[in-house]
């Protein structure tokens, strides 16, 4: 085995699991480039805490010679396509554009790829959200999909593309089917970081409610610093396979609220509000991995239980409300 130190570059290295991975590398002596897109309101509050160690690299998902050229500066061995419009939400609003970035941006870039050096191994971030209106529970790795959103429909085309060019090519490209997973660094759009951060502004006399919508949708919820590790070892096989990575707990919104209230002293009863406008037109009711081949199969498995990650994430929020004070 060479002792050459290994480059990797990133997309959606500015979001949440990007600025995971990103320091998960650079403690593995990676060197680590980060692609960011110039259009965007620079945000790198994510990775401001690495600045002086990562390469950040212009390119956008939306336009291929971008990721030739990004690609062919960084020359990766590994490339992590972890960009996308994520918000499932939006993904109704802007259901083209979802395509467009979470769909088609695979595929742009798994040319790129081909196109500069089909050596550079690659892992595409797919979804559970592609499991939908589930067909089985738990949700394995053969658990046929039925996405329930354009952004799910999105992510099923990224997947695909990306098994297709591993049998097609002989690509070492593989896809991650990861679960809900959170962090302090989640954006404020998504149920978590929207609980935790709007329960400490309510515990600090700076909110006087919290609207929500679906309480009673399940989610199989970990902690994002520990799936990075998954999609690392993903990429360390021999031969490149599919995972499912997932806790194999599930929980309701109304449990994370309950549980988020209750850890800082308050009753949620009292604050929480259902409004419409915050429904779905269509929902993913429950989600539950089995995730009992990566264990199995790569030795992997969360370190971080529900409790603690609400918890963790509940005290970075009191400690980012107090500092915004
Ligand atoms: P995130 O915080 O929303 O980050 C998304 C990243 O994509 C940001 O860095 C964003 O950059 C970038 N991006 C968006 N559009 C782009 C474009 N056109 N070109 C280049 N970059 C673009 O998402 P995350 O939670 O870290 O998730 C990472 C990936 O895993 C996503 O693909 C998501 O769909 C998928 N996933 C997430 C979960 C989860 O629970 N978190 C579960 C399964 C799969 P800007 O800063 O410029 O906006
Ligand atoms: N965002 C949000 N805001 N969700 C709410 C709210 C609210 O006010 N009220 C209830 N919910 C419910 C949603 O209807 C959904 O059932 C659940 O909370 C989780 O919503 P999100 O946190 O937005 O996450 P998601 O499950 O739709 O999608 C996330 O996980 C996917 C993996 O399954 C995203 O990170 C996706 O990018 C990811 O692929």
């Amino acid at each position: 085995m060479s002792n050459k130190r290994k480059t990797a570059l990133i997309t959606g290295i500015t979001g949440q699991d990007g600025s995971y991975l990103a320091d998960f590398l650079l403690a593995k002596n990676y060197a680590v480039y980060g692609l960011e897109r110039r259009s965007s309101q620079k945000d790198r509050q994510n990775i401001q805490h690495i600045m002086g160690k990562i390469k950040m690299v212009s390119g956008d998902l939306l336009d291929e010679a971008s990721l030739v050229h990004a690609i062919r500066e960084a020359k990766p061995d590994e490339i992590y396509n972890l960009a996308a419009q994520s918000f499932v939400g939006e993904s109704w609003k802007q259901p083209v554009y979802t395509g467009e970035v979470t769909g088609l941006g695979a595929v742009r870039v798994l040319e790129a790829v081909r196109q500069v050096d089909p050596k550079i191994k690659f892992y595409q971030a797919s979804s559970s959200e592609m499991f939908g209106a589930v067909r089985e529970t738990p949700q394995t790795e053969t658990t046929p999909f039925y996405p329930r959103s354009p952004y799910g429909v999105a992510k099923l085309y990224a997947h695909w593309i990306t098994v297709n060019y591993r049998e097609s090519y002989g690509l070492f490209a593989v896809s991650g089917i990861l679960f809900n997973h959170e962090s302090p660094r989640r954006g404020l759009e998504f149920v978590t970081r929207k609980i935790t951060y709007t329960a400490a502004l309510i515990k600090q006399r700076r909110a006087k409610e919290l609207r929500l919508g679906n309480l009673d949708a399940s989610r199989d919820w970990g902690f994002a610093g520990d799936y990075v590790e998954a999609m690392w070892l993903m990429m360390q096989e021999k031969k490149p396979r599919d995972f499912v990575i997932g806790t194999g707990e599930t929980h309701t919104v109304r449990e994370f609220v309950e549980e988020v209230f209750l850890y800082l002293g308050l009753d949620y009863k009292k604050y929480v509000k259902i409004d419409k406008k915050l429904l779905r037109p269509a929902e993913v009711n429950y989600l539950k991995a089995d995730a009992s081949h990566v264990q199995r199969e790569l030795g992997w498995k969360p370190k971080t239980d529900y409790k603690a990650l609400a918890r963790l994430m509940a005290d970075a929020d009191m400690a980012a409300v107090a500092h915004e004070r």
